[in-house]
């Protein structure tokens, strides 16, 4: 075959930058972006996660700055984790009316009234036994009996959910975002918002949340690691999509706002699915903990390029469906771009 017989040249639109940004399909923008924030009681410091290079448990004022710098990078809003100053075995600082998420939400809302904040609505980080909800037996019963899983009692956990979710928007929240996989939190959460007067509060559901290896960093970074057991008889078992399908489709049903599937690099085929299926509601990705401390790590031995992988995963996880991206390389991703 003669060289001049080729009619399909795709190069042709590969062959200068100029070229390539007129036909790229996928762009990350700092407005896709949500940037968690793990916040401690603790007066004025900024104690480093150790597997997260870079993030940080911080105080209330600090975190309104880090909120405050993610603003100015045009990043729309903050995921709120806290760190409470006492566990129980109900996890009662989740709903106190000075919990630590609630005076961290006020104090944002009074100086960036602007940025969209979403907080996390579990348990685990405020039970003693680090588990997503009450579980049918006390902490200290579990270690006696041979209870050693305890197991997560559903219908039970649900009223302190939609308490800890109303607290949430009372104080200031825009959006909740339950991530227990308990059944019927979205539903009893919409209820408890909209029965004291928070229907425009609105329903991040972490509709779709795997039993992940790759939360382990996070746990570092919550110090909410189940004390025994795991979370299996909740979150979902990381070889199944029809029944990934099946939770989104109650969580629509139940009335949320928003979907989200977690983590995102190793369930791209999921967020593509979900995205087809549901094609009328925003859909979220979590681009977790452990996803990016692999590129931390890979990128601190320059075994990895950081900007180009960080760039590469995100355009990845938006390329499959999602709308919006929580991660947190955000601040960095939206300061290169501006670079
Ligand atoms: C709490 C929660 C977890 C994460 C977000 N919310 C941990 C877990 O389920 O064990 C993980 C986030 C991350 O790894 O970045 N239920």
């Amino acid at each position: 075959m003669n060289t001049s017989d080729l009619l399909q040249r795709p190069r042709r639109l590969r062959i200068s930058p100029g070229v390539r940004a007129m036909v790229r399909e996928t762009r990350v923008t700092a407005a896709d972006l949500i940037y968690p924030i793990f916040v401690t009681h603790e007066p004025d410091v900024a104690r480093p996660i150790e597997s997260m290079p870079g993030i940080h448990q911080l105080s209330i004022n600090r975190a309104v700055g880090e909120a405050g710098e993610a603003a100015g990078l045009g990043i729309p809003a903050v995921l709120l984790f806290g760190i409470p100053s006492t566990k129980d075995a109900f996890g009662s600082e989740s709903y106190a009316l000075d919990g630590v998420i609630q005076r961290a939400i006020r104090e944002i809302k009074q100086q960036l009234p602007d940025l969209v904040v979403v907080t996390d609505v579990c348990l685990c980080g405020y039970t003693d036994h680090g588990h997503c909800g009450l579980l049918n037996g006390s902490s200290a019963e579990l270690t006696k009996d041979g209870y050693s899983e305890g197991y997560v009692l559903n219908d039970e956990t649900l009223e302190v959910l939609a308490k800890i979710a109303v607290s949430h928007a009372q104080a200031g929240a825009d959006i909740v975002a339950p991530s227990g996989m308990i059944d019927g939190m979205v539903g009893a959460i919409r209820a408890g918002l909209d029965g004291a007067g928070l229907e425009r509060v609105a329903i991040l559901s972490y509709a779709i949340k795997y039993a992940s290896a790759f939360y382990g960093p996070f746990r570092e970074a919550a110090e909410g690691a189940p004390k025994h057991g795991d979370r299996r008889s909740h979150q979902m078992d990381p070889a199944n999509t029809r029944e990934a399908l099946r939770e989104a489709a109650f969580d629509v049903e139940e009335g949320a706002d928003i979907l989200m599937v977690k983590p995102a690099l190793p369930y791209l085929d999921v967020i593509q699915q979900t995205r087809t299926q549901f094609p009328e509601l925003p859909l979220a990705a979590y681009n977790v903990s452990g996803e990016y401390a692999m590129v931390k790590a890979a990128a601190a031995n320059r075994w990895l390029d950081e900007r180009s992988t960080v760039t590469e995963v995100l355009t990845a996880i938006k390329r499959a469906g999602a709308d919006l991206i929580i991660t947190y390389h955000a601040k960095e991703f939206a300061t290169w771009l501006r670079s």
